[in-house]
């Protein structure tokens, strides 16, 4: 089967996002020496205190099946916390602006791209902390096996919106937002090397 060719407004987020991609990964701790289950129970609160709030702007723009944060709520009653903990935690105030449809796929792309690099994620917790899907993990691999269809379903309402110049840099820009917005919060969280 021919892959389809990326739209260009899927190239323009890549190549514009390469650096912050880069720069967030250098600086989790998921491979880090001495990164143990509270390290990564600490780190599960503060992408809560990111996609609790982030999802609620999202909700006109996209379907609940793509919330994440009752996945990141799950693991952390697997972790132990209670709900009132969970509903206890600090949330981010600073946030990419969701505006429009334009802005809306540029903060989608961080948080669904997210779930590819999960892939990975998933399969090194498991074997360092031993945590799987029912232990901690399940936001690492929040669609399962629907993880490609839902990245490429999501890509093709991203090809379509590329129809529309003016709106590619909104799109771009609140890619770009919303990397630099979460890791100053987990900076912030004191999570990050
Ligand atoms: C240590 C942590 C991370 C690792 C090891 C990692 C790894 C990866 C890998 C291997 C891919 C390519 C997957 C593929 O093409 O099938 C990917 C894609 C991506 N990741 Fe990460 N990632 C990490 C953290 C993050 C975080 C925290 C975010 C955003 C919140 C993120 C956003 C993305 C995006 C948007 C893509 C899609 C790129 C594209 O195909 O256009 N990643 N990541």
């Amino acid at each position: 089967m021919p892959t389809t060719t990326p739209s260009p407004l899927l190239l323009a987020l890549r190549e514009s996002t390469r650096d912050c991609h880069k720069a967030l990964e250098a600086r989790l701790p998921f491979f880090s020496p001495g990164f143990d289950s509270a390290a990564y129970r600490r780190l599960l609160q503060a992408y809560y205190g990111f996609h609790a709030p982030l999802e609620n702007s999202l909700s006109n723009y996209q379907g609940s099946e793509r919330r994440k944060t009752p996945t990141l709520t799950r693991d952390l009653l697997a972790l132990d916390l209670s709900e009132a903990d969970i509903d206890a935690l600090p949330l981010c105030q600073a946030l990419p602006a969701i505006r429009d449809e334009a802005s809306a796929l540029g903060v989608m792309y961080v948080l669904e791209g997210s779930t590819l690099g999960g892939q990975v994620l998933k399969r090194a917790m498991a074997e360092r902390l031993g945590i799987d899907h029912d232990s901690g993990a399940a936001f690492l691999d929040v669609y399962g096996e629907l993880t490609g269809s839902y990245w490429r379903s999501f890509l093709e309402r991203l090809g379509q919106a590329s129809a529309a110049r003016p709106a590619q840099a909104n799109t771009v820009q609140a890619a770009i937002d919303t990397f630099t917005c979460f890791e100053a919060w987990l900076g912030q969280r004191k999570v990050l090397n």
